[in-house]
């Protein structure tokens, strides 16, 4: 087992019985050791800190595993207008944010020129800060418009890099090509990318989780966000099992060491897994937190799984919730825009 994650560490590579190897190590303490050292050695005992604002809970999608499915019609939909977005910023950079994340499901009430609109309003409202969207798949066009109207970075998890598996978590209507299509645009329009995918999914192999480190390599993406798949019981994939928190736990330290200079959040999925699953997350190799600046009484509205936490009154300042736990686990939160560190490896 050190062989191997010497091997890793060494040359931010490995073959693909090795990674299987790795993926489901029991013995897993040298392997977030040499994570931590490495993420050290990139960034130090910091955590960078994103402010998420869930603004909408429409989407013309189906993604079978995902609870805020057009399906789902059970579910109380809302949206933001650019007065409670900016409101939210304003909330965020006082608590310390310099990044702000709007996220959102595929709903095209809101124009490109909305999109370009809200952006802009931002960066001359916080000129200090970086504007990520996360708003799923567009045209290269729309895409082109957001980043002109001065979107710094841009989120979209491929979910799984293997057609048959692609094929099995979402309707006809979507396909891993135009996702992939996506996210080199993405890349060639400058944006700082994330990518990412969920661990633990219905039907998922771990050849599917190979297929999903060699797909990354590929893209060489900024960010990578992975979490557990968790059930959420108004969709298809309510009856499954969900995914497991020691394999999230030992592909964060592998993505530490194949990917150096990734900004990998410990995601809300791994906090909703386990009370203490982004602190684990942390010492396993993330360095970023992603805290809710929603509105607290939309957040229970902006529901992708079953349990997720910070959407009560309690986590109306999710920021020095976190801020605490992240000290307690011995990190420390800064207010730093947060780029991506020079690709040195
Ligand atoms: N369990 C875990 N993660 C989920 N996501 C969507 N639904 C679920 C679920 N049931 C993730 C997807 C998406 C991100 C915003 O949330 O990976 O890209
Ligand atoms: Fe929509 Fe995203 Fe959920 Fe798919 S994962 S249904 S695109 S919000
Ligand atoms: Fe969100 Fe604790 S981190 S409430």
């Amino acid at each position: 087992m050190e062989s191997l994650v010497n091997n890793l560490y060494k040359n931010h590579d490995l073959d693909d019985d090795g990674l299987k190897l790795l993926i489901d190590a029991k013995d897993t303490k040298y392997l977030f050791e040499k994570a931590v050292e490495v993420r050290e050695k990139y960034y130090g005992r910091a955590v960078y800190t994103r402010g998420l604002i869930e603004f909408t809970n429409y989407c013309k999608n189906n993604c079978l595993y995902c609870g805020l499915r057009a399906g789902n019609n059970g579910l109380a939909r809302y949206r933001l207008t650019k007065e409670d977005i900016l409101s939210c910023c304003d909330d965020g950079y006082e608590l310390g944010f310099r990044t702000f994340v709007l996220q959102g499901g595929e709903d095209m009430t809101y124009s490109d020129d909305d999109i370009c609109d809200i952006v802009r309003e931002i960066k001359s409202a916080h000129p200090d800060c970086a504007v990520t969207l996360s708003i799923g798949e567009r045209s290269f066009e729309s895409y082109k418009a957001y980043r002109e109207a001065g979107a710094d970075r841009y989120l979209l998890r491929h979910e799984t890099a293997d057609e048959e598996h692609y094929k099995k978590l979402h309707p006809e209507s979507m396909s891993l090509a135009n996702r992939k299509r996506c996210l080199f645009d993405l890349k060639r329009l400058g944006y700082q990318v994330g990518s990412g995918f969920m661990v633990g999914s219905p039907y998922q192999t771990l050849d599917n989780l190979v297929s999903d480190l060699r797909f990354l390599q590929e893209l060489q993406p900024d960010m990578i966000g992975i979490g557990p798949f968790l059930p959420h019981s108004d969709t298809p994939f309510a009856d499954f099992e969900k995914g497991s928190l020691e394999r999230c736990l030992n592909l964060i330290a592998i993505l530490r060491l194949m990917f150096p200079y990734a900004l990998i959040p410990a995601t809300t999925a791994l906090g909703t897994i386990h009370p203490l699953g982004r602190e684990m997350g942390l010492k396993a190799g993330a360095n970023v937190v992603m805290p809710n600046l929603s509105p607290v009484g939309v957040r229970k509205l902006y529901e992708l799984y079953d349990n997720k936490i910070c959407t009560g009154e309690e986590a109306a300042e999710c920021r020095g919730c976190l801020e605490r736990r992240v000290r307690a686990a011995g990190f420390e939160l800064v207010t730093d825009i947060g780029n991506v560190k020079k690709k040195i490896m």
